[in-house]
């Protein structure tokens, strides 16, 4: 599958954040807890060894993702050095509280009277980077929205005195390693909807549910999925809904049961799903590459 998702504003955005990245104490990364490692953009990371900053690992969205995972992963990225891991819900001001101090912890030579403490938010688009600016600052100075790149150009707040946070543009890089990944990205709405087709995305979703959260998706749609596979999950899905294809003999219309079955997913309507574990990050990252055959 072609992805192209590299608009010109993220070359730019790239080229900020690195300047921003020297003035900076403290990265905090928001990374989707369903999908950590996948939504993690190796730019930044490197980025931010290159400068040696410490990071604050936000797994947000952590009220939609499967607690046991979002523990396992917590564990892997605490292992890491330079890194705090924590898993938060942006949504909720208790958890967005915890931030300022946790990123103090890391920084503390900034915790004086005399040079505020320099936080700067990073991440790729729509893992909650503007829901947790706007919490912290108390305001709403960000632009929230589900549509992947809302914020576009650096933001820069006092948080009081002795703390202050950049907010930066999401970023994606230029070319996503992994396949899988890409598929994650697009079934958590990371990249926008014009750059993926939804039924595949869908159907390589509709695989991990049944292979993970078989329960989840009898609950939702009232069948028993044994023996069904993604492309078996979509047909089941259709027929069950009545999204059948107009004149062609009840035919099931595929793609509107992928929309149905993304959106139950981006909407957390299904229950707590993570989309990777560590143990499937390293099954994927240790899977032997398949040659793709070359076109005649
Ligand atoms: P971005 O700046 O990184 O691009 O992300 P943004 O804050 O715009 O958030 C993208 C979507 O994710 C928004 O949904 C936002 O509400 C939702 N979101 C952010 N943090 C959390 C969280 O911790 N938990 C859950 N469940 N959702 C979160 P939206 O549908 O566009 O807006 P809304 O209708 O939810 O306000």
């Amino acid at each position: 599958m072609a992805i192209q998702w590299y608009p010109g504003h993220m070359t730019l955005a790239r080229k900020k954040a690195a300047e921003t990245m020297a003035l900076t104490d403290v990265v905090i990364e928001v990374v989707d807890a369903r999908l950590p490692e996948a939504s993690s953009n190796p730019m930044i990371h490197e980025l931010r060894l290159h400068r040696q900053r410490p990071c604050l690992k936000l797994l947000n969205k952590a009220d939609m993702a499967d607690p046991g995972v979002t523990k396992a992963w917590l564990t892997f990225f605490n292992r890491q050095p330079g890194v705090k891991a924590v898993a938060i819900s942006c949504k909720k001001p208790s958890d967005v509280a915890k931030v300022p101090k946790l990123c103090l912890a890391l920084a503390p030579h900034r915790d004086d009277n005399l040079k505020p403490l320099r936080m700067m938010i990073m991440g790729i688009p729509n893992v909650g980077k503007s829901t947790l600016m706007n919490a912290l600052v108390k305001r709403r100075v960000a632009a929230v929205g589900d549509e992947p790149a809302v914020t576009k150009t650096q933001q820069r707040f006092d948080l009081n005195a002795r703390m202050m946070l950049v907010d930066t543009p999401g970023m994606l890089w230029p070319k996503i390693e992994h396949p899988s990944d890409g598929l994650m990205l697009a079934a958590s709405h990371a990249v926008g909807r014009n750059a993926v087709i939804d039924e595949e995305v869908a159907v390589f979703l509709g695989d991990i549910l049944l292979a993970r959260y078989a329960g989840l998706v009898s609950a939702r749609y009232g069948f028993s999925s044994k023996g069904m596979d993604g492309a078996g999950l979509l047909e089941a899905v259709a027929r069950k809904r009545g999204c059948l294809l107009k004149g062609k003999g009840g035919e099931p219309d595929l793609e509107k049961a992928a929309m149905l079955l993304l959106t139950d997913y981006r909407s957390g309507a299904l229950g707590r799903v993570s989309l990777e574990t560590p143990e499937s990050r390293t099954a994927m990252l240790n899977a032997p590459v398949t040659a793709v055959p070359e076109e005649v």
